[in-house]
């Protein structure tokens, strides 16, 4: 570029008479002498949108006396609502920079000042009009004499700033992949425009001014108007059950969990259960199948008491007496999990009654702490309403739960490959991998299956 400079100054070096030492002088002033005469301008931070009054810088890219390009990064700022990238609008060099990370700065405010004509830019494009200047460690003028080169970009060059009048922004604000000027998403805002509808005709697709005031100047016909989307929303505050949903399936979430699903015949407990369901219903009593399965589980528990076991991360596994199992119940409010204490000393018509009890209350959401309290572990029968397999979460700190899915007559072969029309349905073990393996989790699901397929084990042992 110096090189070039130096060429094109040939006819005016020719009259120097000290030719070695203005060529000197041209090297080494020539960056103060075009800043000279290039337009400084203030780099404004301009409005970003979403009512944004402030944001606090969280990186920046520029330092005093770098070339900038148009669309370059300048810094990253943040408000509570969005991240943003402000990007130049100039070609030019940085002169003074404003701000630095952590600065919290105001929309209106000046982040920088960028002289916009462009060092980098072939001289031979440059209109420079100017006064050779003396160099700084000299005592007198050597040369004085003004120059003229001849360029031809400086007026593009003042072109492409008239491009971007001072009333749109200096800086280029693009989030969620859409570009676009703050001032162009102002008349969107102002017009309720969806600017994804939007195609962009400048660099990159960005929408320009021209693109929305196009779309604008269509005949409403032909204009979608779409709702943006924040107006479309109702938004809700998270409350009741839900609220401890949030917090304890986020918990959950954390928990290495293994699983394991299988199948259960329960045929034979279905003939069994609705033989004894009329006697009950005589008395108020509604006995389902997730009585039986209740105690099922309670009497695989006795066996493999690490299920019923509390483990808070740590390395303390207690081990619990009662158990305590909780039933998940869909209600309007939600999703409440009750538990059936001491199942052990309960038979399955004192479960049968027990589980209304809390079913009741839960519809009529008059759960007492004591009744949603205390579980030790979990089934979630959401078969009764639908579903096949289901993953369930654990509810920490109980270490495992079972996923119940719903009853099917299915054809399924028997010991001597005869097949015939059956009762089966999936159950979906979870357990805290962290101290309950495989092998522990396999042996406890296959004694639940043994007592629901032999419902007069229930009897027996219940
Ligand atoms: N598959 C098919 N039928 C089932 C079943 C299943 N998995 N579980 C129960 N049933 C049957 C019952 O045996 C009963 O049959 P019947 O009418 O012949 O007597 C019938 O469905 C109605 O039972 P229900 O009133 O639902 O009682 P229940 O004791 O089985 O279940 C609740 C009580 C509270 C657990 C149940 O109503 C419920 O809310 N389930 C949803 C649980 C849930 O949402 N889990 C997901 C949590 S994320």
């Amino acid at each position: 570029m110096i090189a070039k400079i130096i060429f094109s100054s040939f006819h005016f070096i020719g009259h120097v008479k000290n030719v070695k030492y203005a060529s000197r002088i041209l090297k080494s002033d020539f960056r103060t002498w075009t800043s000279l005469h290039y337009p400084v301008i203030p780099f404004k931070l301009s409005d970003i949108g979403e009512g944004i009054k402030e944001v606090t810088v969280k990186r920046s890219f520029l330092k005093p006396h770098q070339k900038l390009s148009q669309f370059e990064d300048v810094c990253e700022v943040e408000s509570d609502k969005a991240s943003v990238t402000i990007t130049s609008r100039f070609d030019g060099l940085v002169k003074n920079v404003y701000f630095k990370e952590g600065d919290v700065i105001t929309v209106g405010s000046t982040l920088c000042d960028i002289e916009t004509g462009n060092e980098s830019a072939d001289p031979g494009n440059i209109i420079v009009e100017k006064e050779l200047l003396m160099p700084a460690h000299e005592n007198k003028p050597i040369i004085e004499e003004k120059t003229k080169f001849t360029h031809t970009e400086r007026n593009q060059e003042s072109a492409h700033i008239q491009k971007y009048p001072s009333e749109q922004t200096a800086e280029e604000v693009h989030s969620d992949k859409l570009l676009a000027t703050p001032a162009v998403r102002r008349i969107a805002r102002e017009n309720n425009v969806n600017l994804h509808l939007l195609k962009g005709t400048g660099r990159g697709g960005r929408i320009m001014k021209e693109d929305i005031l196009a779309y604008l100047n269509q005949p409403p016909k032909e204009r979608f108007t779409p709702v943006f989307a924040e107006e479309a929303e109702i938004s809700e505050l998270v409350s009741g059950y839900q609220k401890v949903m949030v917090r304890t399936m986020t918990e959950s979430n954390r928990i290495p969990t293994l699983g394991l699903s299988d199948e259960i015949d329960v045929t034979d407990l279905e003939i069994l259960r609705k033989s004894i369901k009329t006697v009950l219903a005589v008395e108020g009593i509604k006995l389902s199948f997730l009585a039986f399965l209740v105690k099922a589980v309670s009497l695989s528990l006795v066996k493999y008491p690490i299920l019923n076991a509390k483990f808070e991360g740590h390395d303390t596994i207690k081990y619990q007496n009662s158990h305590n199992i909780g039933i998940a119940v869909d209600t309007e409010s939600g999703l409440v999990v009750p538990s059936i204490k001491d199942v052990t000393r309960l038979n399955i018509r004192q479960i049968a009654k027990e589980i209304q009890r809390l079913q009741k209350l839960a519809d009529q959401n008059k759960l007492s702490i004591a009744d949603t309290a205390y579980g030790t572990f979990t089934i979630s029968n959401i078969g009764s309403i639908a579903g096949t397999v289901v993953k369930p979460l654990i509810l920490p700190p109980q270490v495992a739960i079972v996923g119940v899915g719903r009853i099917r007559s299915l054809p399924r072969y028997d010991a001597t490959d005869q097949i015939h029309k059956r009762l089966v349905v999936n159950v979906s073990w979870a357990a805290d991998h962290r101290i309950i393996d495989g092998g522990t989790t396999a042996r406890f699901s296959n004694l639940v299956k043994q007592y629901l397929e032999n419902p007069g084990l229930l009897i027996v042992d219940g």
